[in-house]
């Protein structure tokens, strides 16, 4: 176990946010957690991943925990359904690459995502129409309460777009594994904006195939395609800190979107089961004319302005937060839609 008091964060938030905690811990296995004694550290205790979703706004007072726990075993070899369980300190992506490997569909179109298996389970991470929660079959978590294993069936986690019950009972519940189901069964999810046509792009099939062309797709192939798409339009965190996608498209009733569109014209939109409307944050900043608008060392990404970038590489927190607000009224002043920030604030 690593203990280091008064430690600097930078490298454990892709924002890479110049922050320090009181204490940090990183543990190895679940019963290096279970011998901790929550209430004798330094409060608050917060866990993170590998913190690419999170914005430090300032030091932080209490504990920070990380999980090194790594194993990936397979459970079940079934005939076409394969089950894994996963440790929360996976790095999600070598997971897909390994299930990419393996030949298993379930994982390929989340391909690139940062972040750990764990953080992913909490915060329902997306991309190209598929979300964690359509591959996880349950959830196995230490109840902090009284330090109790508790497992989670997929349905008993409260899953919704980029949230969990997890994210609600904040600090209740810390995920030490995954079990994912993945299968053998030829199943690739190809219809989200882009996929379909970088496959073709690259070969891998043509518009005009015959189904049995497009049956000899592998998940490798589907991987790789993403791999291509997610390197055009995002930053690699390795080369510029950023948390991804900044704000959460925001969902609207048919009436805001249908005088939205009468006087914008044509407006990207997916319309939800309910009726409801998604409206793809990225037009509505675009829109307002925000790429390359920066704060100080804070800026809007240019290939996808639903990321704020440390530009600079250092830029303050105050920077990301005058330009996140400065978004937001702007996009509320125009369209009258107040975008929420996908990116925890700490
Ligand atoms: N758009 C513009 N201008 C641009 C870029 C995009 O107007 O410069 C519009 C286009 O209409 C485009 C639309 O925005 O069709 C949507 O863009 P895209 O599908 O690339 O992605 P997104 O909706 O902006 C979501 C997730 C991403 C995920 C992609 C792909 C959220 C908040 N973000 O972004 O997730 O990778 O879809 O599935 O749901 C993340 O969560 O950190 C993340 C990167």
């Amino acid at each position: 176990m690593t203990r280091i008091e008064n430690y600097d964060l930078s490298a454990h938030n892709t924002f890479r946010m110049k922050v320090k905690c009181a204490l940090y811990i990183e543990y190895s296995s679940v019963a290096e957690l279970q011998a901790l004694s929550i209430a004798d550290l330094p409060q608050p205790v917060m866990h993170i991943g590998a913190g690419s979703n999170l914005l430090f706004t300032k030091d932080f007072p209490g504990t920070v925990l990380h999980s090194k726990v790594d194993f990936v075993k397979f459970v079940d070899m079934g005939l076409d359904e394969v089950l894994m369980t996963v440790g929360a300190g996976v790095v999600f992506d070598d997971f897909v690459a390994r299930t990419c490997k393996e030949g298993l569909w379930g994982a390929e179109n989340l391909s690139l995502i940062p972040g750990e298996v764990g953080a992913a389970a909490v915060q329902n991470i997306g991309a190209y129409g598929v979300e964690v929660k359509d591959i996880i079959a349950g959830v196995v978590c230490l109840d902090t309460r009284d330090w109790t294993k508790t497992v989670f069936k997929m349905q008993e986690c409260g899953y919704g777009y980029r949230d969990s019950m997890f994210k609600h009972q904040k600090g209740r519940y810390i995920v030490t594994s995954v079990l994912f189901r993945l299968t053998r069964k030829y199943s690739p999810k190809l219809d989200y904006g882009g996929v379909r046509k970088a496959l073709e792009a690259a070969g891998t099939a043509s518009s005009a195939a015959s189904d049995t062309v497009w049956q000899s797709l592998t998940p490798q192939a589907v991987r790789d395609a993403i791999i291509g798409i997610r390197r055009q339009k995002l930053p690699d965190p390795a080369d510029v800190g950023s948390a991804g996608s900044f704000f959460k498209n925001p969902v609207v009733p048919r009436e805001v979107f249908d005088s939205i569109a009468a006087k914008e014209g044509d407006v990207p939109h997916y319309v939800l089961e309910d009726g409801s409307v998604k409206i793809p944050a990225a037009w509505l900043i675009d829109r307002c004319g925000f790429k390359g608008a920066s704060e100080g060392g804070a800026q809007v990404y240019e290939k996808q302005p639903l990321v704020i970038v440390n530009a600079s590489g250092e830029a303050a927190a105050a920077d990301v937060l005058k330009l996140e607000n400065r978004i937001i009224a702007t996009v509320q002043g125009r369209f009258g839609i107040t975008l929420n920030p996908e990116v925890e604030h700490v």
